[in-house]
């Protein structure tokens, strides 16, 4: 069959990368896709938000399956539109998408099927969400309702930061019309994980957890990023865990779904809180996570062509799923200046001598022009490393992304080292690895 995947960074080149290796798959296409991805699949420019261009293309293209990689389409009704069409789609309707297009859908959700996530309140009025805020115990975070493109969520120190914090969203409008409504929780303390699980709408299946590396420095010091690296599987969850995660969070959401009528298709992502209390959701995604799809996905081993068509076709009860037992790490390579305004056009050197069965380049922020591969975005491309232990998955990534050079090129020289790796010397480290900047929480 023919698949349409739409996205054009990382998540998605690993998507397209994962649904090439199935005997299922004729052909590959992707919107708009990058210098990486156009290497295995069929590219074409068509702007995310122009559904009835997306529709025409997978007409005239004989798509079967399509599936939808971030998040703003999801939020605006595509898939909607496509199953209307006729064609599979692996992604939620615009109504289950509001589990991330709104966090105080997501939290009222969360409270109807007592799914533990931090106590929270939602506002309209600034001065109601400034006195609250200011009058609650310890410290909170606010979020935006709506998308913010990952920067909605902001979490002050002090009282003046927590006053500031809701006057930019609310009053300044830092994020636009995601700032009508906002959401102030309690702030959690704990180890931070991603869970992700196929949904058919009725049954789910879990992937392995991963661990997220939000900050831009070493030692998560510095401001939040997109995610500068990931492993798979967190050494914090065992079997025990994993099923308490299931039945507390994974199993009611997708039920609590299915019961108010707005069943959940795709990869439903739950980012959460781990301590002494067992698992509490940060906050949920409706879609691969990037870059934790960079070490999830080279570990499973079944057809990822065959377990989004059981998705889509509400038949994921009759799909066994299996995983490799190995570990994968990524390492993201950034351009100079991100996650603030960055450097854009420097040209990527090194990556023909990298691509193996054990080390995969996957692009993020790349076009291919005539003097080569081109650096365009904040994340630039991931190096992930597949090993038997944590150690030698570390190592093929950190091996692969020195061979990588552009300018203003800056990584994490810690990714994986939560894991219990020791820190190896003479691991090169990147621009951003500075102890330099205070933490502030
Ligand atoms: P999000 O943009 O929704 O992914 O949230 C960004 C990050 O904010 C999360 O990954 C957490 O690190 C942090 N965060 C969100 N909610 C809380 C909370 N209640 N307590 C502590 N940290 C949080
Ligand atoms: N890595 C977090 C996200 O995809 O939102």
């Amino acid at each position: 069959m023919k698949i349409l995947v739409i996205g054009g960074g990382g998540r998605e080149h690993t998507l397209c990368w994962a649904l090439k290796k199935s005997p299922h798959a004729e052909a590959i296409f992707c919107i708009p896709g990058n210098a990486g991805i156009s290497q295995i699949a069929t590219c074409a420019e068509i702007r995310l938000n122009d559904h009835a261009a997306i529709g025409r293309f997978a007409r005239d293209h004989d798509i079967t399956l399509v599936v939808i990689g971030p998040e703003a389409p999801l939020v605006s009704g595509l898939a909607d539109m496509l199953r209307a069409e006729g064609f599979k789609v692996f992604g939620p309707g615009q109504k289950a998408a509001m589990l991330e297009g709104s966090k105080s859908f997501a939290k009222e959700f969360m409270r109807r099927h007592n799914i533990p996530t931090a106590p929270f309140q939602v506002f309209t009025d600034h001065n109601k969400a400034v006195e609250f805020a200011l009058a609650a115990e310890g410290s909170v975070v606010i979020k935006a309702d709506g998308l913010a493109a990952g920067k909605g969520v902001l979490l002050p120190n002090t009282p003046s930061e927590t006053a500031a914090a809701i006057k930019k969203i609310m009053v300044e409008r830092a994020f636009g019309e995601a700032g009508t409504k906002i959401v102030i929780e309690q702030c959690l303390t704990g180890q931070e994980i991603s869970v992700m699980a196929f949904a058919d709408g009725r049954h789910f299946a879990p992937m392995i957890a991963a661990r997220d590396h939000k900050r831009i420095y070493d030692g998560d010091r510095g401001p939040n990023t997109g995610g500068m690296g990931a492993y798979a599987p967190t050494r914090i969850i065992d079997e025990e865990i994993m099923q308490q995660i299931v039945d507390a969070v994974i199993e009611p959401t997708v039920m609590g779904m299915h019961k108010e009528g707005i069943p959940f298709v795709g990869c439903l992502y739950a980012g959460l809180m781990m301590n002494e209390d067992g698992p509490r959701v940060l906050e949920f995604n409706v879609r691969f996570g990037d870059p934790e799809t960079q070490v999830v996905l080279p570990l499973l081993k079944s057809d990822l062509v065959e377990v989004m068509m059981a998705c889509a076709d509400g038949e994921l009860e009759l799909e066994k799923i299996e995983w490799s037992d190995e570990i994968a790490v990524c390492v993201i390579a950034a351009s100079r200046g991100y996650p603030g305004k960055y450097d854009k056009g420097a040209v990527v050197k090194g990556l023909d001598s990298i691509d193996n069965k054990w080390t995969t380049v996957f692009h993020a922020g790349t076009v291919r022009d005539a003097e080569g591969i081109i650096a365009t975005g904040g994340r630039v491309l991931g190096v992930t490393g597949v090993g038997i232990s944590y150690e030698d998955a570390v190592a093929k990534a950190y091996g692969g992304i020195e061979q990588i050079r552009f300018k203003g090129m800056q990584f994490r020289s810690d990714i994986g080292y939560k894991a219990g790796v020791a820190r190896k010397s003479g691991v090169k480290r990147g621009q951003g690895a500075r102890f330099g900047e205070r933490r502030k929480r």
